[in-house]
């Protein structure tokens, strides 16, 4: 028996280390994630009934219990060098000449990757195990993070090809954290009130330098290899067959590498990513140019802390000079005001930018931005323009210090500091700009989703007073929509259809419209997940609640405490009388249950993101690549090459219609891109 559950224990750890090699590092699932999980907790299970048999490298070991108190230091067995930067064709073409005389008459060749813009990391394997993983720091010392970076599911805890690895081998890299992480990230900040993270890079140095690797573990953090550190035998004599080896070993190497043969295949290949980079899923702030060979790397040897046969290729800055015309204030849902600079239209990365966040009055202040002044903007991630420096020596004479608003813009009541001084809050629960902004969250895409009550609608909603809370909106008739501004019949009847759809969305989304703090989609729908219906939501106690995994006592106060507010159950009452009527889990439909799907091309009735969340839902997985696993090719218009791969390998393909004939689901209009625009940013 008990030989029994040793072997299965076995079985199930390598079964998992394999699907998340095919998941996080070949980005190509062969099961759903309920499959998975189903493994996942198996393993758990067993390893409870034997806690003899627990060992770091299983698959259940990646997060650990406790935190730490401090970071201790780790001497680098080899320096970890920084690199020189190149900016322009001819500094490139410069760099090659310099190594054209370094190398006499010897030929070479260059390996040309991303420069992916995270935090610099040294792994170190020993035996084909993961022991130690420590920052780049001085170059000659770094912090020990390992905790952390065990929680990054990219890394393997053990090798594949066992039998192979060395009996030291450090694996160099990046730690980064995907566009879409970061937002998500800050998003829930933003909810919570606590700062914003600046851009992906910062919010993954944060990260790293968390003490509950539990926190880590949530923030979605990935890597890519790129260089050998200390090894205790050679795995090659150049670079090219190093990142094969690394891809051997099961590690993460970026796909985008190129082998060029000259410098004019260099030059190529880094002008086509300046374009492409937009299309990653992280940030890329260059390209990275190496010597191939390690003996003429060796020859070519080091100036000072830069390596001779290496540069970067930095694309330029996505940054822009403007002048700030003026400082608005704006309410947010939760009462939190925020500074915003009004510029000076710019165009920056091919968009005109009118607004740039300033995130809080303490940045503002940091920063010391007037009214009148000249700044840089930059895009972080491609997401929200923010103000990243002043031009001091262009500041007009007379101007003065921007002072926070002692009363709320909006409704003129007094404001209060937070306990942690970063934000300062509205303090009248019926103030009309936080209503303003409760209900066009509520009426959102990621939430109820009435997509025809946009932010114009709203205001004039609640200028009229026809909506004071969130199940006002379900009282509304066409006569009362008839008498605001502009409205035609045609208009009004759009509004009363969606806002009838909006009745039966999923419970999830219902919790996550009705701003409870701290709650955002993914917590919504783990109570979803968790109670199955708003009673027993409503119902729960805090122990119930702290109970599980993903909430901590923070938010576990903060949902006790919304279902115990008289106001809130009575909004919530009359939501239901009015015909809101949350689908309970349980009643989730299956109809892709293990089902593997590629999407391609552009579709009519879902975003992106809808998409990969129905697939989700009916219990299917949304994969980025075809590969003989995947069990059907969903093409929408301009499908990409996934498609010719698909009949390649005779996977079959189907369109959007036949797709919701699939799940059984009638077609929904997307919010039409104008539409998005009226929102704040
Ligand atoms: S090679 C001695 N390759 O860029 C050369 N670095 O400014 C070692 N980086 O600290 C680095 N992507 O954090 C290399 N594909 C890549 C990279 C990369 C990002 C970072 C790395 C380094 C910094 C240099």
């Amino acid at each position: 028996m008990s030989e029994d559950i040793r072997e299965r224990i076995d079985s199930l750890r390598q079964q998992l280390r394999r699907h998340d090699y095919l998941y996080y590092v070949q980005n190509q699932p062969e099961i759903s994630d309920h499959q998975y999980d189903k493994l996942f907790d198996e393993l758990k299970q067993l390893e409870k009934q034997r806690p003899d048999l627990v060992t770091a490298d299983s698959p259940t070991q990646r997060v650990s219990g406790q935190p730490i108190e401090s970071f201790t230091q780790v001497r680098h067995a080899i320096p970890m060098l920084s690199i020189d930067n190149t900016y322009n064709a001819e500094e490139l073409r410069a760099f090659d000449t310099r190594v054209r005389k370094g190398l006499g008459t010897e030929k070479y060749d260059y390996v040309v990757e991303l420069k992916i813009d995270g935090v610099a990391m040294s792994l170190r394997y020993e035996k084909g195990y993961f022991v130690l993983a420590a920052t780049r720091g001085n170059g000659e010392v770094g912090d020990d993070v390992t905790a952390n970076v065990r929680t990054i599911k990219s890394v393997p805890l053990l090798l594949n090809n066992l039998k192979d690895a060395p009996d030291v081998m450090e694996v160099r890299g990046e730690v980064y954290m995907p566009k879409k992480s970061f937002e998500k990230l800050n998003k829930g900040r933003e909810n919570e009130g606590e700062l914003l993270f600046a851009n992906p890079r910062n919010a993954t140095a944060g990260s790293l330098k968390l003490l509950d690797s539990r926190i880590a573990s949530q923030r979605n953090l990935s890597f890519f290899a790129y260089a050998a550190g200390e090894l205790s035998q050679d795995l090659a004599d150049n670079h090219f067959d190093t990142l094969k080896k690394f891809r051997d070993f099961g590690l993460p190497v970026n796909p985008n590498v190129k082998h060029a043969k000259d410098i004019d295949e260099v030059l190529d290949f880094c002008l086509g990513w300046e374009d492409k980079k937009k299309d990653l899923d992280y940030q890329i702030d260059g390209m990275v140019i190496k010597i191939n060979r390690y003996d003429q790397r060796e020859k070519l040897g080091a100036t000072g802390r830069s390596p001779r046969w290496c540069i970067s290729y930095k694309f330029a800055a996505e940054q822009a000079e403007t002048k700030v015309n003026s400082i608005a204030v704006h309410v947010g849902k939760s009462g939190i005001i925020t500074p915003i600079a009004n510029l000076e239209p710019v165009l920056l990365a091919g968009t005109t930018v009118k607004r740039a966040s300033l995130h809080n009055f303490e940045e503002l202040a940091r920063k010391d931005v007037r009214e009148g002044d000249s700044v840089m903007i930059e895009k972080a991630g491609e997401i929200i323009p923010q103000v990243i420096e002043v031009l001091i020596d262009k500041r007009p004479r007379n101007s003065k210090k921007f002072q926070p608003p002692k009363k709320c813009p909006n409704c003129g009541s007094d404001v209060k500091k937070d306990e942690d001084g970063a934000y300062i809050r509205c303090t009248n629960r019926d103030c009309l700009g936080m209503l303003r902004e409760k209900l066009i969250h509520f009426a959102g895409k990621g939430q109820m989703d009435i997509d025809q009550i946009g932010p114009a609608i709203i205001d004039q909603l609640v200028d009229n007073s026809l909506v004071e809370d969130f199940s006002d909106f379900y009282k509304l008739d066409k006569n009362m929509l008839l008498g605001l501004e502009r409205m035609g019949e045609k208009s009004a009847s759009n509004i009363i259809d969606s806002i009838e759809q909006s009745k039966n969305r999923p419970l999830w989304r219902l919790l996550n419209a009705i701003g409870i703090n701290h709650v955002g989609a993914q917590n919504a729908r783990i109570l979803a997940d968790r109670f199955g219906s708003l009673d027993t939501i409503k119902k729960a106690d805090k122990e119930e609640l702290e109970a599980i995994d993903q909430i901590g006592p923070k938010m576990a106060e903060s949902i006790y405490d919304y279902f115990r507010n008289d106001k809130n159950l009575k909004v919530i009452d009359e939501l239901l009388k009015n015909g809101v009527k949350p689908q309970q889990q349980g009643t989730k439909s299956d109809n892709l249950a293990g089902k593997i799907i590629v999407v391609t091309g552009t579709l009519e009735y879902f975003s992106r993101d809808e998409i990969k969340e129905t697939i989700a839902n009916l219990g299917g997985t949304a994969a980025s690549s075809v590969s003989k696993n995947t069990d059907f090719v969903l093409a929408g218009e301009n499908p990409g090459s996934k498609i010719d791969k698909a009949r390649e390998l005779g996977v079959k393909i189907i369109d959007e219609k036949e797709f919701l004939k699939l799940i059984d689901q009638p077609a929904k209009k997307l919010i039409k891109e104008d539409k998005k625009k009226e929102l704040l940013f």
